[in-house]
């Protein structure tokens, strides 16, 4: 089976938040696991460097947008490593490469007849002597009435014509903008209509996208779908490959999802390996993002590649809702936030993915505090997992030597782990990872009451034989965790294999070779309680600057 995974393409304007993580960990998880179930895997991403939020930034520090893409994307690199994510590639859309793979795609659009040219009317700020980016006008939404910037509502998702906005106003100066003719390419999506219902109708027959891609899929079905302009003046981006209109450039949305495809082909070139599998009928590719990201990937993604005759269409939309902050919602501009190479710097990598599948937004919003995510470390990873790592091998090397026993391992508990690999494994297969997770947590509390029944520390003495069965059954688990828990928690897992000397793994129950160990570090220090107040307070402080 092949499984292509699509990671959402963070904007390289910003340093990468908490929020980002939750949305984007699922991604790395399925890549791990289906990598251990033997399948072949293609985990895919990059930063999106050519939107129009790099021009801002780049303007406000009086910049070039290339040096604040070079400083992120180097930025997200390094944190996304840190984490422990397994992208196949990880690249960036103003790479010549992807621009190049973009123009094809806007070229076969065009020859297949999906795109047109029409003379339209755009927003234009006689002030500014400019047609405006989609994100330069701000309004109301003409669907829900709130605040709405000219390319999406955050409040209602509708995605937005900048035209269509009421009480418009120029984002640079204030002005109002007018409706000025200008040639734009148009891309046909209401041709599409029909095959994406389809489309949409078996996902939801088979659950396969979460439930918030599935109904707001359906709202732009039921409104009908809009031919929209793919072609926009901007300074910044993939130029539109047609003599003429070399200055225009192809709208960012076409352009951004059109990376998962050029960085397959990027990972393709590079290693010397054939990417067709993965966009093949049979592929079943997951597109792992935050809501705000849906449509992008619900209907225009899937058009494209319909367009341009692709056969696999995004099978599992995997959309989490949001991560608010100590419950309120996350805020770029007012510093209401976690940044990632922050939080990297004091606290380990299974901690945070820890507690952002634990309480992962998959169904709807979830909050974090750094009171709930000490007392998640604490008490989960360190008091019941890391307890029983370190109580089970401490016990080993000081009544065995440090060799692991012989013994008879527990068939129930034999038994529950054979299970466990099917339960977890179809439970990550359909992206129910918190259950996936929570399930794993069972059988280590499981574990831990085992211990606490047998006594081993009394039956060494008065029945030796059925203490090393205690023990080889406990050290049974421990092998077996660091394979089912190496998707969500990789380090902790490679800490543990590192010592009973596990080779090869895969997705399924072993026994353990007889190996010898020592050095039994814990897997996880306690954090330090105190650290609740200083990191909220820190927090505080930071959005009052
Ligand atoms: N950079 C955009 C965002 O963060 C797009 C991300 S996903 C993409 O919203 F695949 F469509 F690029
Ligand atoms: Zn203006």
């Amino acid at each position: 089976m092949s499984i292509f995974i699509g990671g959402a393409w963070p904007y390289a304007n910003g340093p990468l938040h908490l929020g980002h993580i939750a949305s984007l960990l699922p991604g790395d998880i399925l890549a791990r696991y289906y990598r251990l179930k033997g399948e072949q895997v293609l985990y895919v991403s990059g930063s999106d460097c050519n939107g129009t939020p790099i021009s801002i930034r780049a303007k406000q520090e009086g910049v070039s947008p290339q040096e604040i893409a070079d400083h992120f994307h180097q930025e997200f690199k390094t944190c996304f490593e840190k984490l422990g994510f397994t992208f196949d590639c990880y690249t960036r859309t103003d790479s010549e490469f992807h621009h190049r793979i973009v123009q094809d795609i806007f070229l076969t659009l065009l020859k297949k007849g999906h795109i047109d040219k029409k003379t339209v009317e755009q927003a234009y700020c006689p002030s500014c002597d400019q047609f405006l980016p989609d994100r330069y006008v701000e309004g109301s939404c003409p669907h829900c009435g709130q605040q709405a910037r000219g390319d999406q509502c955050e409040y209602c998702s509708a995605i937005l014509d900048p035209l269509d906005l009421r009480d418009k106003r120029c984002k640079l100066c204030g002005d109002r903008p007018t409706p000025m003719e200008t040639e734009h390419f148009y891309f046909r999506l209401s041709t599409f209509q029909q095959v994406l219902e389809k489309h949409v109708d078996y996902a939801r027959e088979n659950n396969l996208w979460r439930p918030n891609a599935i109904l707001l899929t359906d709202r732009y079905l039921k409104e009908g779908l809009q031919d929209r302009a793919v072609s926009r003046d901007l300074p910044l981006g993939v130029s539109v490959p047609v003599s003429g209109y070399e200055n225009k450039k192809i709208y960012v949305w076409i352009e951004a999802v059109s990376g998962y495809y050029s960085a397959s082909k990027k990972w393709a070139n590079e290693q010397g390996k054939d990417d067709s599998i993965f966009w093949s009928k049979d592929t079943v590719a997951y597109y792992v993002h935050g809501k705000d990201n849906i449509p992008f990937h619900s209907v225009i993604w899937p058009a494209i590649l319909m367009g341009i005759e692709v056969k696999s269409l995004p099978t599992l939309i995997v959309s989490n809702e949001y991560l608010t902050l100590e419950k309120q919602k996350l805020s770029t501009s007012k510093n209401w936030a976690v940044w990632v190479p922050d939080i990297l710097e004091r606290y380990h990598p299974d901690s945070i993915r820890y507690f952002l599948t634990i309480n992962a937004p998959e169904n709807r919003d979830t909050d974090f505090s750094w009171r709930e995510f000490i007392y998640s470390h604490n008490s989960e990873l360190l008091g019941a997992y890391g307890n029983l790592v370190n109580r089970t091998l401490k016990f080993v090397e000081k009544y065995y030597d440090g060799n692991l026993p012989k013994g008879e391992i527990n068939a129930d508990i034999q038994q529950k782990t054979e299970e466990l690999y099917h339960k977890v494994g179809s439970l990550i297969e359909n992206t129910h990872l918190k259950q996936a997770l929570e399930e794993i947590f069972y059988l280590i509390r499981f574990a831990n009451k085992y211990f606490d029944m047998q006594k081993p520390w009394v039956q060494i003495n008065e029945a030796r034989s059925l203490c090393d069965d205690t023990i080889a059954t406990c050290v049974y688990i421990i092998g077996n965790l660091s394979q089912l828990l190496s998707p969500f928690l990789p380090f902790s897992s490679n800490e543990i294999k590192k010592v009973l000397k596990l080779g090869h793994q895969s997705w399924s129950p072993f026994d353990l070779p007889q190996v010898h160990i020592k050095e039994v570090k814990p897997l996880f220090e306690r954090i330090d309680v105190q650290q609740i107040n200083e990191e909220s307070e820190k927090l505080k402080k930071q959005s009052l600057k």
